[in-house]
């Protein structure tokens, strides 16, 4: 038990055993879609949306839906069940199929499914107590970022980047406008109000993110102004944090080398993250 386990195609599998054809459009072409979801306390963190999103994803790359949202919600309690893991996170891929490599759609492939459940790491703890450095970086990623791709060479850059750096994350400006970081959504605190990039083609619509705006912010009495601002803006603001699903809420205490918030957890932060806490213990309870 608590061992690592794979689903290929809605059987379990292990994760050394997973031979998928050279062909996979996956491979050859980053031709796919993917979701992580975490699992607390043997239950999945907001599956639903997560899995909303990833038909939204299929439908934008026309990908045909092979298996309904009852299905994959049922295979992420499989693997729930037959690793014995309680903390992980459960990646989920449809890649469009195996077909001889031409870059237009294939007539006949049928899409893979791919999908793994690991522990969770034990990583993160000092950082959310006490707060996380970023870098800012030039977002150099496509103009299609709402679709959440196996396309990822923008932010694997980036987010190396930000390692060599000694930095937590790498949050992206385009034509001087913060879009969001490598793999988390970018909000900050001004004047008592969260602000944070509208939902654009230029930005994933995190699950996370959703949780703020829509739940968090207005129990805290947050307003929240989701519009576009600049570095500049960013440097005169209180306070700022990052959303994901493995980020959970990460406070920024650190931007390019300089404090921000006087280099400690600012108070709206530690409130939001306090908040998204209970979120999740009432959400998957002991
Ligand atoms: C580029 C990007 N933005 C934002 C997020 C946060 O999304 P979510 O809260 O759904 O995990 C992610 C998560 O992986 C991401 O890769």
């Amino acid at each position: 038990m608590m061992q690592p386990l794979g689903i290929l195609d809605g059987k379990i599998i292990n994760l050394d055993d997973l031979i998928l054809p050279m062909e996979d459009r996956g491979h050859q072409f980053g031709d796919g879609v993917y979701e992580y979801t975490k699992v607390y306390d043997g239950h999945c963190f907001g599956l639903q949306p997560h899995l909303e999103r990833l038909y939204r994803s299929l439908r934008e790359l026309r990908i045909p839906a092979v298996y309904t949202i009852e299905e994959l919600a049922g295979f992420h309690e499989l693997l729930i069940k037959e690793t014995g893991i309680q903390n992980g996170g459960i990646y989920l891929q449809i890649t469009r199929g195996v077909a001889p490599r031409v870059h237009s759609f294939p007539d006949k492939a049928v899409p893979k499914l791919t999908m793994s459940l690991r522990p969770a790491g034990s990583g993160n703890a000092s950082l959310w107590e006490n707060g996380a450095a970023i870098i800012l970086i030039p977002d150099i990623r496509w103009l299609r970022c709402d679709i959440k791709s196996l396309n990822l060479l923008g932010n694997v850059l980036g987010k190396q980047e930000a390692k060599e750096a000694g930095c937590f994350e790498a949050v992206m400006i385009r034509n001087g406008i913060i879009t969001e970081g490598t793999s988390s959504n970018f909000f900050v605190v001004k004047d008592g109000v969260l602000w944070t990039h509208p939902v654009s083609p230029l930005i994933l619509k995190g699950v996370t993110r959703t949780f703020v705006i829509d739940t968090l912010a207005p129990a805290l009495g947050l307003p929240v102004v989701e519009k576009e601002f600049s570095p500049a803006f960013l440097q005169s603001a209180e306070e700022a944090f990052l959303s994901g699903t493995s980020t959970e809420i990460m406070p920024i205490v650190t931007i390019d080398g300089k404090p921000l918030s006087g280099g400690a957890v600012g108070p709206v932060t530690r409130k939001v993250q306090t908040a998204y806490k209970q979120l999740i213990a009432q959400a998957c309870g002991e």
